[in-house]
């Protein structure tokens, strides 16, 4: 795949995944700026500080994956290359506007991406946001996102805000319910390793079942529901008020106004 230059700048966790992705999908020659990352294979080229970025080098595309704090020093050292570019932001709780305000003034287009854990896998999910991309640069950012998982475009700032604790914060639900299965089970009298056996494969079962099939995600319970049996009896007591569903409602409620005020 031939891409655009590239300049992913933070290699941690976050951009780490994407690079990797990148290497497994044969994406063209890219500069890595970050302090620790380790030396990666040709033609890739890592730098560990701004002035050491090749003179020549003229990235089209510039992946910020630093941490919330680190946005404005980084852009501030990257401000000879921000010229003409289009700046994909995967930082939490910054907005478009605190992005171009830290540009100064730079000719940059912004992207804003939520992605969740699971791209260190390849399964994450990444929404995007920008008010200044057109159709085929749109598509250049899908292609690169897509190296961690899908990719769901929205319409603005506030639907990016929407979707972080569905999908952003999500995985650490589902985490939350290996867990509770997990000790469940060891206090219904299983042995500790069978308990962590079956939560976990319980859940990694259900997710990969949710993506091998066509069907709706209540369906998929339903049909694991007899009237009256066993499952029946346990899901009355989950989906009951105030159970799941209103716990998921309050809990989404929360995270979204915390991701509103950490933004402003
Ligand atoms: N991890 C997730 O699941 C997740 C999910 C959603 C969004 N995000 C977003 O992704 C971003 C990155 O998170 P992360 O967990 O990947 O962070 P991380 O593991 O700490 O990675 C950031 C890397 O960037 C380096 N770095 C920071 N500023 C630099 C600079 N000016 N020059 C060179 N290197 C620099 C850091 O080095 P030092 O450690 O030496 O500073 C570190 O190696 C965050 O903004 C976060 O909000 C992460």
């Amino acid at each position: 795949m031939s891409l655009p230059s590239l300049l992913l700048v933070g290699c941690g966790k976050m951009g780490g995944a994407l690079w990797q992705g990148w290497l497994d999908r044969g994406v063209a020659s890219s500069v890595i700026l970050d302090r620790r990352c380790p030396a990666p294979p040709a033609p890739h080229h890592v730098v560990r500080s701004a002035e050491e970025i090749p003179q020549d080098f003229k990235p089209d595309i510039i992946i910020l994956a630093v941490k919330p704090a680190g946005m404005e020093t980084a852009l501030a050292s990257l401000r000879p290359w921000l010229d003409d570019t289009i700046v994909i932001s995967m930082l939490a709780a910054r907005t478009v506007e605190s992005l171009r305000a830290a540009c100064q003034g730079a000719r940059t287009k912004i992207v804003r991406a939520m992605p969740n854990t699971p791209a260190a896998i390849g399964q994450g999910v990444t929404g995007v946001c920008s008010p200044d991309l057109d159709a085929s640069e749109r598509e250049l950012c899908t292609t690169l996102l897509s190296a961690v998982g899908v990719v769901a475009w929205v319409d603005d700032e506030p639907q990016l805000e929407a979707l972080t604790p569905i999908s952003g914060c999500g995985p650490a639900y589902v985490f939350l319910l290996a867990e509770l299965l997990e000790k469940e089970a060891l206090r219904v009298g299983l042995p500790s390793d069978t308990a962590r056996l079956i939560a976990r494969g319980t859940v990694s079962g259900a997710g990969a079942l949710i993506a091998a099939s066509e069907e709706e995600s209540a369906v998929l319970r339903q049909n694991v529901t007899s009237p009256n049996g066993v499952t029946a009896k346990a899901l009355d007591v989950l989906m009951a008020p105030p159970a799941w569903p209103e716990a998921m409602t309050k809990a989404v409620d929360q995270a979204m106004a915390r991701a509103r005020e950490m933004a402003s």
